[in-house]
């Protein structure tokens, strides 16, 4: 068996197909980006030694297609001039092994020499993907296989204690991407900043009668989007200077951006729009004169690059959950303007990809692309509607505006992989297809409506009391918050749970140091007790109020474990609590790719409930993305892949630095604040 370097065009499905062949072939394959590669005319002529100087082109390149570049026409300078100035040229892949190189994915070649056999499931003919760097990446993989994309991608992203994931060497914090996507030459529009005088109190106990939920406009919107996805302080320390939202983000790097769309809105012209956060605008990416239905609806979208910067290959699984963080940011404040938020599970990711203009080549450029995620659509019961699409733009009837701007323009790395796992974990089904929550569990407590001081006051906790014990009170609310009910923000998911918290206590009043978990799904509980570790008691817990389906698995003091499981850090420890989120993993996985996604999601719909709640209880939370998969599993017992955690996440009191400065989220704007409306 080998070791191949294979350098491909990241995203291509049909480089995806090959190398799977050759890693089922026992090969070890390291994929590199044939498109970033610092090629010399030495390095490639010596992949294309036998073959004619025709042979050495991507026939797929537009400048071949067009007849720009005849091949047959051309001599071998000539045309590595060209292949180093555009590395789209070059025939692909180029496969390297202990001095043999190879260009193309030639069968008679790879069996003579790499014993792979039975080249039918890679196309004949079809190398190369046609599709330019920039562009939309190539089409997903046929059903059959995107699962297997899937859990390879998750496989191998797993950090273990000898090896964390693929990620870069080196970081260069000045080089950070633009945290802020910005569309130049579109209309902005300015949202009004009102959070400060909302009217709602927390559980809206304090509504005065005659406050009724605003009618959907771009003044509520506003309200709306402030309290989500709008920034929430600046901090300052030292020469360096950061700006914190609303929701959290992994490394605070916040790849997760939003698009309005809009139909009948007052205030608004019909069309698509960006939300900047950086100034609270919206940005008009489309103006639409066709007759649509009315209604507002707000599309999710993942910049993976600004996450793999620092995180390498296992960013895409942090956009994820990051998506399921704004997803409840976005359901919280819309709660608080008595609106209803609903899931349009039935836009797959082609629709989506045109509804939110992320597919348009000419208008990114080289800018990096965007993923489009998921979409909700937004309910005011001042105007009930029903749960509908919004329709496609209509070419004729439709005006685009804006250049997204680049974010980093000299990436150092490519991770092909996430391209990779991207577009093998699209939505590609209807509604119909989807697996519906049939009941919720019953309980008494509801998530409650925390207040716009704590959505604003949000923040990670980066140290712990290790001294300090909570209440059993509050550890029992917080678990209970975690149930699904009919209540905000669960009633955006209308999925069966499949994530259940283990917990790591180690300082709760009455609640003995242990591992317990919580079954957040009663049918959950049989294939739970299958997988998890024979020796685990599964006792019900002295004072743990009845309706809480919570298990002490083993008691036992678990801070050691929690620190080393959570790569290290402190704050597993000398929190009162840390927990990982057990996952229905492979099955759902292999029904339908797509769920890869949406557990990460559901994964960050727990984070954020937990990190509003626990600011209610003058408590904080602070989510782990960085933690040793196995290692956790191995501790549960857990010996398939069943099951596997997603997200881990601890809980305690903070400990503040008080050398950071905070500073107001839109200083330019504080003193205007004082006129603008509140909706
Ligand atoms: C998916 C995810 C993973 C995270 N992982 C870690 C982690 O491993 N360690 C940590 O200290 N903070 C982690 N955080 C917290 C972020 O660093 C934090 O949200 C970000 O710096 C923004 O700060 P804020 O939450 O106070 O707004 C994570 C947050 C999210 C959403």
């Amino acid at each position: 068996m080998s070791t191949l370097i294979f350098y491909e065009k990241p995203g291509c499905a049909t480089n995806a197909r090959q190398k799977r062949l050759l890693l089922d072939a026992g090969h070890e394959v390291i994929a590199r980006d044939l498109l970033s590669e610092p090629w010399t005319a030495q390095r490639l002529r010596d992949f294309f030694t036998a073959l004619p100087v025709a042979d050495w082109f991507n026939r797929a390149a537009p400048q071949l297609k067009s007849g720009e570049i005849d091949p047959a026409r051309i001599d071998a300078q000539a045309a590595l001039d060209l292949m180093l100035s555009d590395p789209l040229l070059i025939r692909r892949p180029l496969i390297e092994a202990d001095g043999w190189r190879l260009a193309g994915f030639d069968a008679a070649q790879i069996e003579q020499r790499l014993g792979v056999a039975g080249n039918s499931k890679v196309p004949q003919g079809v190398e190369q993907c046609s599709r330019p760097h920039a562009a939309t990446p190539c089409p997903v993989p046929q059903d059959s296989e995107r699962a297997q994309v899937a859990l390879a991608y998750h496989e191998r992203t797993k950090h273990r204690p000898d090896r964390y994931a693929s990620g870069p060497e080196t970081l260069d914090w000045t080089m950070q991407p633009d945290p802020f996507r910005t569309f130049k030459d579109s209309p902005s529009v300015r949202l009004p900043l009102c959070a400060g005088r909302m009217a709602w109190a927390p559980d809206g106990a304090d509504l005065p009668e005659e406050t009724h939920p605003p009618a959907l406009s771009l003044d509520s919107l506003g309200a709306l989007l402030e309290l989500s996805l709008g920034l929430s302080a600046w901090k300052e320390y030292g020469p360096d200077r950061w700006a914190l939202r609303c929701n959290p983000s992994s490394g605070n790097l916040h790849p997760t951006e939003a698009y309005v769309i809009a139909h009948d809105i007052q205030g608004l012209e019909d069309g698509l729009y960006h939300y900047a956060s950086r100034n609270h605008v919206l940005e008009q990416r489309c103006r639409s004169t066709a007759a649509h239905p009315s209604g507002l609806w707000i599309g999710l979208s993942s910049i993976h690059w600004r996450e793999a910067w620092k995180y390498g290959e296992r960013a895409f699984r942090y956009c994820q959950i990051d998506v399921g963080h704004a997803l409840a940011a976005l359901r919280y404040a819309a709660g608080l303007l008595g609106w209803q938020v609903r899931l349009v599970a039935s836009c797959d990711s082609r629709r989506l990809t045109a509804l939110l203009g992320t597919g348009r080549d000419q208008d990114y450029a080289s800018a990096e692309r965007e993923e489009p995620d998921l979409l909700v659509q937004l309910i005011s019961p001042a105007h009930p509607q029903a749960l509908v699409e919004p329709a496609p733009w209509d070419a004729a009837h439709t005006s685009w505006m804006g250049q997204a701007n680049i974010l980093d323009p000299h990436p150092m790395y490519h991770w092909p992989v996430i391209d990779e796992v991207a577009s093998a974990t699209e939505s590609n089904h209807s509604e119909a297809a989807e697996t519906r929550r049939q009941d919720y569990l019953p309980g008494t407590c509801a998530t409650h409506l925390p207040a716009a001081e704590v959505i604003m006051g949000r923040r990670s906790a980066q140290r712990f009391d290790p001294q300090f014990t909570m209440a059993a009170a509050d550890f029992y609310r917080l678990a209970a918050s975690l149930l699904p009910h009919p209540h905000l923000p669960w009633d955006i998911w209308d999925y069966a749970p499949q994530v259940h918290p283990v917990f790591f206590v180690h300082r709760v009043e009455d609640v003995p140091a242990g591992l317990y978990i919580l079954v957040r799904e009663a049918g959950a509980e049989a294939r739970l007790r299958a997988a998890l570790s024979d020796e685990f008691e599964w006792q019900r817990v002295a004072g743990c109020p009845a309706h809480l389906p919570l298990f002490r698995l083993q008691a036992g003091k678990w801070q050691k474990v929690a620190r080393v499981v959570s790569c290290q850090q402190a704050i597993a420890a000398d929190s009162c609590f840390t927990l990982g989120m057990l996952t229905e993993f492979e099955h759902s996985i292999q029904q339908d790719a797509w769920r890869y996604r949406q557990l990460h999601w559901e994964a960050g719909l727990l984070g954020q409930v937990l990190y509003l709640e626990a600011e209610t209880l003058a408590l904080r939370g602070t989510g782990i993305g960085c933690f040793l998969d196995d290692a956790f599993h191995e501790l549960l017992g857990l010996r398939s892949r069943h099951f596997q955690s997603l997200y881990h996440f601890t809980v305690g009191r903070a400990l503040t630095d008080t050398r950071i400065t905070t500073l107001p989220p839109y200083p330019e704007r504080a003193a205007a604040a004082e006129t603008e409306p509140t909706p």
